[in-house]
């Protein structure tokens, strides 16, 4: 006999219709509906409600295309980026840890030489950057791939301002040398919003959020045989650290950028005086051997 669809049976007339669903689709679908008619049910949804997120879904869409990606902003903003990150990401000791990978490594990063000038627009308060890649024993991985990106000092990437900034403008592919290390000039990381003229940005100005990222570098540090590490360092005392509109603080990513006011070691750079100086330690974990593949698929669309 055909049992028809009532409020009481919802998950199981649902789930029933995924007897035939592929293992894992079916695994997903048996966690997600019960979950999804729970919401439903508890908030209590009213006709008018849910007609309002239709229409809010429908123009997340709408906003999405080759260079934004409104429904990635709005999982970033949900926590939801962060959670997958986290349950994908659980690293052992001495490897750095992950944050979002963010909307905006949509292009190729330029190889540079090691010691290179990243900002292209000359704007900024002058930044050296100094690192090191090792293992999860402290020991160098010689050769590894460090991939940095941040916005520029009015809080824009390259990829958003294209009539704007310089081709690639802070953006740098370095090798590391036989010790691990590696070495670059920038200008210091500026606080900047992210996308807030769609429904996302609706959506925080509704809850009353604002759309601040604290100042940050991001980082794609690579070598074989290691896990890649998609993460960012934070600039130490930057007033958004606590409430990043993305969640993707983790307090053994924020870095003090030191102000350094030295003519030597200035010269010794090649930079202007004063300048700033952040060392970063970038620990690689081994690669799990079967996930590895899908954790280095790093690239993303961009929001
Ligand atoms: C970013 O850091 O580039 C970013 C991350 C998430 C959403 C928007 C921007
Ligand atoms: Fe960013």
């Amino acid at each position: 006999m055909t049992t028809y669809f009532s409020e009481e049976n919802s998950v199981e007339a649902v789930l029933d219709r995924y007897e035939n669903a592929s293992p894992r689709l079916k695994e997903v679908m048996a966690v997600l509906i019960p979950h999804l008619h729970a919401f439903i049910k508890e908030a209590k949804i009213t006709m008018e409600e849910w007609e309002k997120g239709i229409d809010f879904l429908t123009r997340t869409g709408r906003m999405c295309d080759d260079v934004r990606q409104e429904f990635i902003l709005l999982s970033d903003v949900l926590g939801v980026s962060m959670l997958v990150d986290a349950i994908n990401n659980r690293k052992p000791e001495g490897a750095m840890e992950t944050t979002v990978l963010g909307p905006f490594h949509m292009v190729e990063s330029p190889e540079r030489e090691m010691g290179a000038d990243i900002a292209l627009d000359g704007k900024g308060e002058p930044l050296v950057v100094e690192g090191r890649v090792t293992d999860p024993d402290g020991k160098p991985v010689a050769g590894a791939t460090v991939d940095v990106w941040q916005a520029n000092d009015d809080g824009f990437y390259d990829v958003q301002q294209p009539d704007l900034q310089p081709h690639r403008n802070l953006r740098g592919l370095f090798r590391c040398d036989d010790e691990g290390r590696f070495w670059f000039r920038s200008v210091l990381p500026r606080f900047y919003p992210i996308p807030h003229d769609g429904p996302v940005g609706e959506h925080l100005k509704a809850a009353g959020r604002h759309p601040n990222r604290p100042a940050h570098l991001h980082i794609i540090a690579e070598a074989p045989g290691y896990d890649a590490v998609v993460t960012h360092i934070f600039v130490e005392g930057d007033p958004w650290l606590e409430s990043d509109a993305v969640f993707g603080v983790k307090e053994s990513l924020i870095r003090r950028f030191d102000a350094v006011d030295d003519p030597s070691q200035a010269a010794r750079f090649g930079i202007a005086n004063p300048f700033r100086h952040v060392s970063v330690s970038i620990g690689l974990a081994a690669a799990a051997p079967a996930l590895h593949a899908a954790a280095n698929g790093a690239t993303r669309p961009a929001a």
